[in-house]
């Protein structure tokens, strides 16, 4: 089966090759996509046929958005905390334990719902590909559960045991990376692409991050890393020394940290929805991005530190309080997520990538930061199929 999206005002391809600058943008453009995939990118006045057609009236096309970070497998929500964050208290991370206890008590039913709920919200605002992290169930049995969810969902999913210590382990955090690299390990790596790790403050110092990454590699899986969220800290510096895909929030960074990650392969992963809904400091995007850095923005989606799925809401504020050009913003939302997920089957619209993609209520991609708020997502295909 092939589909002819055709009148594409302005079609962002993100490949350089095929139109205007590094987004690669085509105006009066059209694209045709077979079995799932890109076949053909080009003026709409010399597209081939196809079985079917959409006609898009001269709006604008964009990749689909690549959330390379959220948390979506838990049960409740923090909303007081949320309230009383506010009102002046300071987010710490504390409340991850009050979803710990709610997602344990869940039944699968429930998670799966609360999942799936959310996973179409995300679709809904042109997310078409997904990572989602186990985190807040931090036994051997709840984290091989969340993660077999999360599988159901995606293949991106990532092993996360070490989010915090958990309540029954205080005290004992060298028992607790026993666990996690031990049994815990080995039941949820065949689920889990990834593993992760929260080096922070309060969370996990940097030997036993270290620790954790290097069981997770040897147990096949590939690493990011929760890094510098919350203040200043070995964990960007860490995520560069083990070669991981990504270092995610980078919120505090010295002059050594952007030094190491312009010279890596590893992805500076901004997610101001958490700087938004914890009232904190917005990361330094425009020192990354000078320096070179590959920029990704994600969501984190979770309900303590950024309770949205919204792609187009992170991409507003990346705009308007980290002084990212909407051009880069748009980029690093889809291309930069692609790159921090290291696939290069997604993130951009040109032959041989997935048909994923979003059509806007708008002329202009530049229109999803000019109008924050505004569900400019009109229809969205993934692998060529309409939601
Ligand atoms: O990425 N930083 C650690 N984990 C999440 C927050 C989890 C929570 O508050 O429930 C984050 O912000
Ligand atoms: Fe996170």
């Amino acid at each position: 089966m092939s589909v002819l999206v055709t009148n594409i005002g302005e079609l962002v391809t993100n490949d350089p090759a095929l139109g205007e600058g590094p987004l690669g943008i085509l105006t009066d453009a059209a694209l045709v996509a077979q079995e799932g995939h890109i076949v053909w990118v080009g003026p709409a006045t010399r597209a081939p046929a196809a079985d079917y057609g959409l006609d898009v009236a001269g709006a604008a096309v964009i990749p689909g958005f690549v959330d390379s970070h959220t948390h979506l497998v838990f049960a409740g929500d923090r909303v007081d905390e949320f309230e009383a964050r506010m009102g002046g208290t300071p987010y710490t991370g504390g409340g991850i334990a009050t979803t710990v206890a709610a997602t344990r008590a869940a039944d699968d039913a429930t998670l799966r719902a609360n999942l799936a709920r959310l996973v179409i919200e995300a679709r809904r605002q042109g997310t078409t590909t997904i990572e989602i992290k186990s985190g807040y169930g931090l036994t051997v049995a709840d984290e091989a559960r969340s993660l077999r969810l999360a599988r159901e969902a995606t293949p991106e999913t990532t092993f996360l045991g070490a989010h915090v210590v958990p309540p029954e382990y205080a005290g004992r955090t060298e028992e607790y990376v026993a666990l996690v690299t031990g049994p815990m390990l080995a039941e949820a790596a065949p689920h889990a692409r990834w593993v992760d790790v929260f080096c922070e403050r309060g969370a996990f110092d940097v030997d036993a991050a270290r620790t954790v990454l290097r069981a997770g590699m040897a147990a096949g899986l590939i690493p990011r890393v929760h890094a510098n969220q919350l203040g200043p800290g070995p964990g960007v510096a860490l995520a560069v020394e083990v070669g991981a895909a990504s270092a995610d929030h980078c919120t505090h960074l010295s002059a050594q940290d952007i030094d190491a990650l312009a010279g890596s392969e590893t992805v500076a992963t901004l997610l101001p929805g958490a700087e938004f809904s914890t009232r904190s400091p917005y990361p330094d995007a425009r020192r990354l991005l000078d320096a070179g850095v590959t920029v990704a923005l994600a969501s984190d989606a979770n309900p303590g530190s950024s309770y949205t799925t919204s792609m187009p809401f992170c991409l507003a504020l990346a705009v308007r309080e980290m002084r990212m050009t909407p051009a880069e913003a748009l980029w690093a939302a889809t291309a930069g997520g692609a790159a921090a997920l290291r696939r290069d089957d997604v993130g951009r619209l040109s032959p041989g990538a997935r048909a994923d993609l979003a059509v806007l209520d708008a002329p202009s991609y530049r229109h999803l930061a000019y109008r924050p708020g505004v569900p400019l997502v009109r229809t969205v295909l993934i692998g060529g199929e309409p939601l």
